[in-house]
């Protein structure tokens, strides 16, 4: 499925209402497909483009620039194994290869079940734990290889669903209400900001001319 499901599309137009400028809402609105399909999918990119009033070929630009991002699909798990220095001092470039070993997958790739796909990550911030590693964003770690074989098993067999949602679920603890500011004040403090910025910029021309005229 690619276009949002009626539930989704409430929930995207909700999103929508919370930003001044509907473009601001684009990745959100490519969490939320993802959240739906696992990734980025052509169709819900189109649908994207449609409901923020860029064209696809933009949605396909901002996505394209985050690592959270999947334009392609990816395994229901996707394990990020962290090989920056502090990892890499821990042994995070053995984890890797054990990694590759366990899931019989090279780095980069998805298992043929459609479960895992590995990824070799720059620091994840999780230093005081390295060697590390994130399963769609929630850390791990340290871990040993036979943590990591624990850990794989644990979820093929579904014993972890309460702790690592699908990939693309960002945050199972959804906005009740819409922001408290209403919308005509944020138009009228942005306005405000863009005024005095104009201000500060002129002013400042002003003074380089003067200093250049010396
Ligand atoms: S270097 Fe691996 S988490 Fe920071």
């Amino acid at each position: 499925m690619s276009r949002f499901t009626k539930e989704m599309e409430t929930r995207a137009f909700e999103l929508l209402a919370l930003y001044p400028e509907k473009r601001s809402a684009t990745i959100p609105l490519c969490h939320l497909a993802q959240e739906q399909n696992g990734y980025l999918t052509e169709e819900s990119m189109v649908q994207i483009a449609d409901l923020v009033g860029t064209t696809p070929a933009e949605v396909l630009g901002a996505a394209s620039f985050y690592d959270m991002l999947h334009t392609e699909p990816v395994g229901k798990y996707v394990v990020g194994v962290c090989t920056n220095i502090a990892c890499l001092l821990q042994g995070g470039e053995e984890l890797l290869g054990h990694a590759e070993e366990k899931l019989g997958i090279a780095t980069g790739a998805t298992t043929d079940d459609g479960m895992f796909t590995l990824e070799d990550m720059e620091c994840i911030a999780h230093c005081d734990h390295a060697p590390a590693l994130q399963v769609n964003y929630r850390f791990f770690g340290p871990l040993t290889n036979d943590g990591f074989d624990a850990l794989v098993d644990d979820l093929s067999a579904g014993k972890l669903e309460s702790e690592v949602p699908p990939h693309g679920t960002l945050s199972r603890v959804q906005r009740k209400h819409p922001i408290a500011v209403p919308l005509e004040e944020i138009v009228r403090h942005r306005r405000d900001s863009d005024a005095k910025e104009g201000e500060r910029l002129a002013a400042k021309a002003a003074t380089e001319a003067k200093e250049g005229s010396n």
